[in-house]
């Protein structure tokens, strides 16, 4: 995949398998965006959203960063979560993991990772709020997956104490949902997160509507 002109190919290739398809696909297109899922993964390279999900263009907005975290100052997830969820109106807003991800992997791991260090301690954190439960597994690989859901679920939580999410499920009951991606087997799994139930739980602390 280094030469990149291949892609340029891909794409034209691309555009007129599309256009074969329907002459007026672009057109369409570039009328505008009414997606209904927001969708919160992981840049790694592996997990492809639109891919993963058999979305087409314009059915899903898509954020993405290493270890597909929700982090309250980070002014792009911040961004981007307004947005789809107060102009674009999702109506479900989904944070998907994957096992061998790499940013919960260092995380796990005692190292100087310079500039990721304080994005990296945003997943150290999950790992202490749960760290009863991780440390009873004794299996490394199982501790390890284990804390991938466990963040997927955090990340949740964190999308659930912001204004903009607790407002839409106000008004709207937009919903939030957590999956994890197996790298291994290419499945997609619903950890079948309860929002009503972790919603009620964390309001007397976090409401903000
Ligand atoms: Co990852």
């Amino acid at each position: 995949m280094a030469d990149l002109s291949k892609i340029f190919e891909n794409n034209e290739k691309w555009v007129a398998e599309k256009l074969s398809l329907h002459p007026d696909y672009f057109e369409n297109l570039s009328k505008g965006q009414t997606p209904d899922i927001l969708y919160i993964g992981c840049s790694d390279s592996r997990v492809t959203a639109e891919d993963l999900m058999g979305v087409q263009p314009g059915e899903a907005f898509i954020h993405r960063n290493i270890a597909n975290m929700v982090i309250s100052i980070d002014l792009n997830i911040m961004s981007v979560l307004n947005y789809a969820v107060r102009h674009l109106k999702v109506k479900h807003v989904v944070v998907c993991g994957h096992y061998n991800c790499g940013g919960v992997k260092a995380a796990m791991q005692p190292a100087d990772m310079g500039i990721l260090n304080p994005w990296l301690r945003n997943i150290r954190d999950v790992y202490r709020l749960h760290q009863q439960e991780l440390n009873a597994i004794d299996d490394d690989g199982k501790r390890y997956d284990r804390l991938i859901e466990l963040n997927v679920q955090e990340q949740c939580i964190n999308l659930i104490k912001t204004a903009a999410i607790q407002e839409a499920y106000k008004t709207r009951g937009i919903t939030v949902h957590g999956w994890v991606f197996d790298v291994r087997t290419g499945k997609l799994i619903d950890l079948k997160i309860d929002f009503p139930k972790i919603l009620s739980q964390i309001m007397e602390i976090y409401r903000i509507i």
